[in-house]
């Protein structure tokens, strides 16, 4: 059976693929996550998609193992259980679903738990035992390695550094609390600071030109390009906060590296240098100049497929 399936849950898509050893997706696919009110049909949906991919490399018979990554996917159970931006409410015990679906074993675990297995085995953690990986999207995930093992935790869900609050009475955050990382440094964390720059300040710049709620990271870092300071300011405060951040994560574990993952890490100098800035100003002496800042080597589209099909193989490990 020398095939595994991975599926990566996205509040917007979900994308899936057929992976063999060496870590080439053989073929892909995705369904619209929103367009599913009910966790069955969006299980169903996925499925009829999937399955013409796995006839076409050879049948079910040649599928090892399936690995799903999802926000706030808890390995241990399988099941996911608040995810703000996913439809389904409630405990939803989606590796179940899609195990007696397709009759084949099932993982499931956090969608930045997931990235940071990819990373470690075909990205830029390849070879190392301790690195924090820290997924800046919709959302701010992390999946925490130690010794060559993600960190699951207790009830297993360990690592949702993303929900770290950073701002005393901060903004609003979609898992009720206040001033979160996310609420930052997300992809939707920078157009919210976009916004706030753009009130609070009377200054010329690019983003004037498009309308407020329409704003998008990437609107911000074309901006940035064109030398718009204002835009550049936007990555500084944000890459400086993160930055800050991970200067307290280091001392969880001491990781060799830190790996950015996701559109706003490949923004290139203009968060990177302030996320080194706000990172080497606010560590601990023992570690300064130590921790590898690195950016993710794996193609965005690809990460979190491969990141769960890794998973997909690591099944004998599952707790049943
Ligand atoms: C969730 C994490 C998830 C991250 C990225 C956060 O809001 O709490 O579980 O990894 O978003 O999707
Ligand atoms: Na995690
Ligand atoms: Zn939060």
């Amino acid at each position: 059976k020398p095939y595994v399936v991975g599926i990566d849950i996205g509040g917007t898509n979900t994308v899936f693929g057929i992976v063999d050893a060496r870590g080439t997706i053989l073929c892909s696919g995705s369904v619209k996550t929103k367009a599913y009110d009910k966790v069955e049909d969006y299980v169903t949906a996925v499925c009829e998609n999937l399955l013409p991919l796995i006839e076409s490399e050879g049948g079910v018979e040649k599928i090892k193992g399936i690995g799903i990554g999802a926000p706030n996917g808890n390995y241990y159970s399988g099941t996911i259980e608040f995810a703000p931006n996913l439809p389904w409410k409630g405990v939803i015990h989606l590796a179940e679903l899609f195990q007696e679906k397709l009759g084949i074993p099932t993982a499931l675990t956090n969608d930045a738990n997931a990235a940071a297995v990819g990373e470690m085995t075909y990205g830029a953690a390849r070879g190392m035992k301790d690195f924090i990986m820290i997924t800046l999207g919709t959302g701010v995930g992390s999946g925490i390695v130690v010794n060559g093992q993600v960190v699951y935790g207790h009830d297993g869900f360990a690592g949702e550094l993303g929900h770290v609050i950073v701002r005393e009475n901060g903004r609003m955050c979609g898992c009720g609390r206040k001033g979160c990382l996310e609420t930052y440094c997300s992809a939707t964390g920078v157009a919210r600071t976009a916004r706030e720059f753009l009130i609070a300040r009377s200054d010329e710049s690019l983003l004037r030109h498009i309308p407020a709620e329409e704003i998008a990271s990437k609107d911000v870092y074309e901006a940035a390009v064109q030398g718009d300071k204002l835009a550049q300011e936007i990555f500084e405060f944000t890459g400086e906060l993160l930055g800050e951040a991970l200067a307290n994560f280091v001392a969880f574990s001491s990781p060799e590296a830190i790996v950015l993952f996701g559109g706003l890490a490949k923004s290139g100098d203009y968060i990177m240098n302030p996320v080194k800035k706000g990172l080497d100003s606010n560590v601990l002496n023992i570690y300064k100049g130590k921790t590898k800042l690195l950016v993710s080597e794996l193609k965005d589209s690809d990460a979190a497929v491969l990141g769960a099909s890794a998973l997909g193989w690591e099944l004998k490990d599952l707790k049943e």
